[in-house]
This record gives structure tokens, sequence and C-alpha cells, in this order.
């Protein structure tokens, strides 16, 4: 009985983890969620290997919290975290580093970026980690952006987004520090790009819309026949090829959806 922990599971590529990953009743799936109160996709799937856990990635008494209701279901033991909470600035996300209105906006927008995307990540990571030594796949994986690769970013001439592409890139590092340290032991870190994905909860405004469309064509310098996002159900299956074919050796990679560096 594969158990898996994923965290941000209230909706979007979070959701479809669970969605997918709880399809098959052998599986244990516990959904860490901000809020239960807006779980309610959660509740309205009624599965029974469903366990939906309230903590915030932030709050490292709420982590422990969620580790120790994990533990005691499973016999003290994870195979499988999936880091995908991730905190995104909706309102600046068109801004480049330089052109702010004020210098406590953007420190403000990359300490966010790093306490969500980086510093919580760590925590959750270590908060579970003695579960994941005793499970059987000690699998970590840890959604990351193709934003964060410098490649892709010079290719596509793309500077906006700076404190989430900044943050992801750095969370490459982590999982490459966590990755050579538990190699011996056998585990497997992975940091993940879903590719561009369809998460959104309302219809765009007109500015979202322009820039989404300005993203479009910095993304085609780097794919010309990009055509637009995919669906969370593709992305998640993609994602889980790629993980249900990860061995060892793979530990410390920064791949994409398709299993290499195709960001798009
Ligand atoms: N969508 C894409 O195109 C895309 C592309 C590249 C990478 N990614 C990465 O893929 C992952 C999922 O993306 P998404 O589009 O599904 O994101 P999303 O729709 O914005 O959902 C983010 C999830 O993270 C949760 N979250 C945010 N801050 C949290 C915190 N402090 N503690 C716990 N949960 C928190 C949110 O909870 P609430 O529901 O309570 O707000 C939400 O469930 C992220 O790591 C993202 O960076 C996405």
């Amino acid at each position: 009985m594969p158990s898996y922990a994923i965290t941000g599971a209230a909706r979007g590529i979070g959701f479809e983890y669970v969605n997918q990953l709880s399809a098959d009743s052998g599986n244990t799936v516990f959904a860490l969620v901000r809020n239960k109160a807006t779980a309610t996709k959660l509740e309205e799937l009624g599965r029974h290997n469903v366990h939906i856990i309230e903590a915030d990635i932030t709050d490292t008494k709420a982590l422990k919290d969620a580790a120790a209701e994990v533990s005691s279901r499973t016999g003290s033991s994870l195979d499988y975290l999936i880091n995908n909470a991730a905190f995104v600035e909706p309102e600046r996300d068109g801004l480049t580093l330089d052109s702010y209105s004020s210098a406590e906006l953007l420190t403000k927008d990359l300490l966010d970026s790093f306490n969500i995307n980086v510093i919580a990540i760590i925590h959750t990571i270590n908060i579970f980690l003695p579960l994941l030594k005793n499970g059987k796949a000690k699998t970590v994986v840890t959604l990351s952006s193709g934003l964060g690769d410098l490649d892709m970013t010079m290719v596509a001439e793309f500077a906006n987004s700076a404190p989430y592409s900044i943050s992801k890139a750095a969370v490459n590092m982590v999982n490459a520090k966590y990755a050579t340290q538990y190699k011996p032991e056998g585990f497997v870190f992975l940091a993940l790009s879903p590719g561009l994905v369809d998460t959104s909860t309302r219809a765009p405004t007109e500015k979202e819309l322009e820039q989404f469309k300005a993203m479009l064509g910095n993304f085609r310098n780097v794919a010309p026949d990009f055509t637009g996002p995919i669906t969370p159900e593709t992305s998640v299956r993609m994602q889980l090829e790629v993980i249900n074919r990860l061995t060892v050796n793979d530990t410390g990679a920064f791949i994409s959806h398709k299993g290499n560096k195709e960001w798009l």
C-alpha cells in the first residue's frame, strides 16, 4: 500500500495529484491543505483512502502535527512526499526586478517567495524525513518550474516573474543538496516542472490576458510550436509517468513532465 503526502492539495495540480493517486484504492493519500474549509473539491471526491490534513507549510508546528497524523495511520512511514504548495504573487507577476514601484514591495515579494517556495519546503522535508526513511519508495518530488532554469530564461528572454523564478532556481539547489546527502540511503529527490498548466479558478482580467499573451510570445522563443497550457489532468498524468520510472540514479535531477529539459 504505497503512501503519498501532497502539500497544497485543495486545488490546481495538488488536487489533481490526489485525484489520480487515490483512484487506485491500494494507495493511501494524505492531502495537506492550508484550510480544510476550502477543501470542498477533496471532500467531494469521497474517497476512503484520502485523508485531509490541515497544514500551512510555513507553520512547522502544523507540519509536525501532520506528520504525526500520517505516522499514526501508516505505522510510522511514508513512501512519497510531493512538495506542491507554492506562493505566486498574482498582482506583480508581470514586473521585472527594476520595475517595482518601491524597494519595499520588491523585498516583500522576494521574501514571501523565498519563505514559502524554499524555506518552508526545507522544513517540510526535514519533518517528513523520519517517515520517508521507513518507507519503501523514499521519494521526494518538489514542484519546480522551467522559470527556474537559467537557459530557459535566456532563450525565452523572460525577465518578469522574478521573485518566483529566483525561488524556483533556489529550490532546485535544495533538491540537489538533499539528493547528494541521501543517495547512499537509496532516496530519490526530484525537482519536477509540471509544464505550463491552466490551474486558473476564474476568468482572467484584461491585464492578465495581455500578460499571458506576452508570456506565450516569450515561450515561443523556446518552443516555436507551443500552443498554450495543458490541463492539470494531462500534466499530473505525465508527471506520474516520470515519477514511476525514477531510480536512485535520477536523484538530484531537475526535469519536466516530459522527463527531460523540455519545459513546455
Ligand atoms: N500552473 C503552472 O503552470 C505551473 C508551472 C510551473 C510550476 N508550477 C508549480 O506547480 C505547483 C502547483 O501549481 P498550481 O498552479 O497548482 O498552483 P495554485 O493553483 O496556485 O495552487 C497552489 C496551492 O498551494 C497552496 N499554498 C500556497 N501557500 C501555501 C502555504 N503557505 N501552505 C500550504 N499550502 C499553500 C494553495 O493553498 P490555498 O488553496 O489555500 O490557496 C494552493 O492549494 C507549484 O509549486 C507551482 O509553482 C505550476
